[in-house]
């Protein structure tokens, strides 16, 4: 695995692999690898092309300083990883080459209703600093498949959406399955910083949202949605939202309704860390 920090010699790789006919799966994250980054190499990999991954702890996505300045760092253990899963670039540049100017230099992107709504509402200017860096990482890579975990559903939408207004016709956006734990946790950097009594909790969430899935069709989602809120809360969560949503623009639902595709979608915190996830109602 080759690791590049610049602009210029990542750009100059990756224009000598395609030469040779090669194209790019791009993996984005901000380090902390996890089984759920791992699968997205393997697809790329599995797809036939060469992997490029980037670690880079995005400082613009941030709403909340304390999760940016807590969150978790193992820039060793990710490359231990990354070359057992046969990534083949792995890109770590430093906040200079992402954003040379500074960020308010760097183009950002409005996204409309996704942005007011979940997570768009909850973290101001989250969404913005996410469309910013991936618009910079994809002009820099210039995969031919970008690779996003459904974990983030939101966040998926918001990229599909980006890729939509810069009319990049060359990149197809794969949404992943999200990977979970034996427990049904979904993997995510910040689970690292549950205690041993939050983690032994967190499953609740996705045992929440397999409960919205199979009273879909018997129950009004608002009882349903208060049981949940409950459990939670018993368990010593802090609920954000428990909502139900149009699997395809995300349009908040009041209630179930048959034929349409729907996901659940929950955010909750528990201690100081916030956790998301969601389930594709079958
Ligand atoms: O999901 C993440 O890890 C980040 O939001 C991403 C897509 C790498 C952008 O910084």
């Amino acid at each position: 695995m080759v690791i590049i920090k610049n602009v210029t010699d990542i750009q100059q790789y990756i224009k000598n692999k395609k030469a040779l006919g090669c194209k790019a799966g791009f993996i984005p994250t901000m380090g902390a690898l996890h089984s759920g980054h791992i699968s997205l190499i393997e697809k790329a990999r599995q797809d036939g092309l060469f992997t490029v991954c980037s670690i880079f702890l995005n400082p613009t996505q941030f709403n909340n300083k304390t999760d940016f300045e807590k969150y978790p760092v193992s820039v060793e253990g990710d490359i231990e990883l990354l070359l057992n899963a046969g990534c083949e670039v792995l890109f770590l540049p430093p906040v200079s080459e992402i954003y040379p100017g500074g960020p308010e230099q760097t183009e950002t992107y409005d996204f409309g209703y996704l942005d007011t709504i979940l997570e768009g509402a909850r973290r101001p200017g989250h969404f913005k600093g996410v469309g910013q860096v991936v618009a910079r990482l994809l002009d820099i890579v210039l995969p031919h498949c970008l690779y996003l975990g459904q974990k983030d559903y939101q966040q998926c939408m918001v990229i599909n959406k980006l890729v939509t207004m810069r009319d990049m016709k060359d990149v197809t956006v794969k949404v992943c399955p999200t990977i979970r734990e034996a427990d049904g946790l979904a993997m995510s950097s910040r689970n690292r910083r549950l205690t041993e009594a939050q983690r032994s909790v967190a499953g609740t969430i996705y045992q929440c949202l397999v409960s919205i899935e199979s009273k879909q069709g018997s129950a009004r989602f608002a009882i349903v949605r208060k049981e949940c809120e409950d459990i939670l809360t018993a368990k010593g969560f802090v609920p954000e939202y428990v909502a139900l949503a149009d699997a395809r623009d995300l349009t908040l639902l009041p209630d179930f309704e048959a034929g349409r595709p729907m996901v659940a979608l929950i955010a909750a915190w528990i201690g100081e860390i916030r956790l998301i996830d969601n389930v594709v109602l079958g």
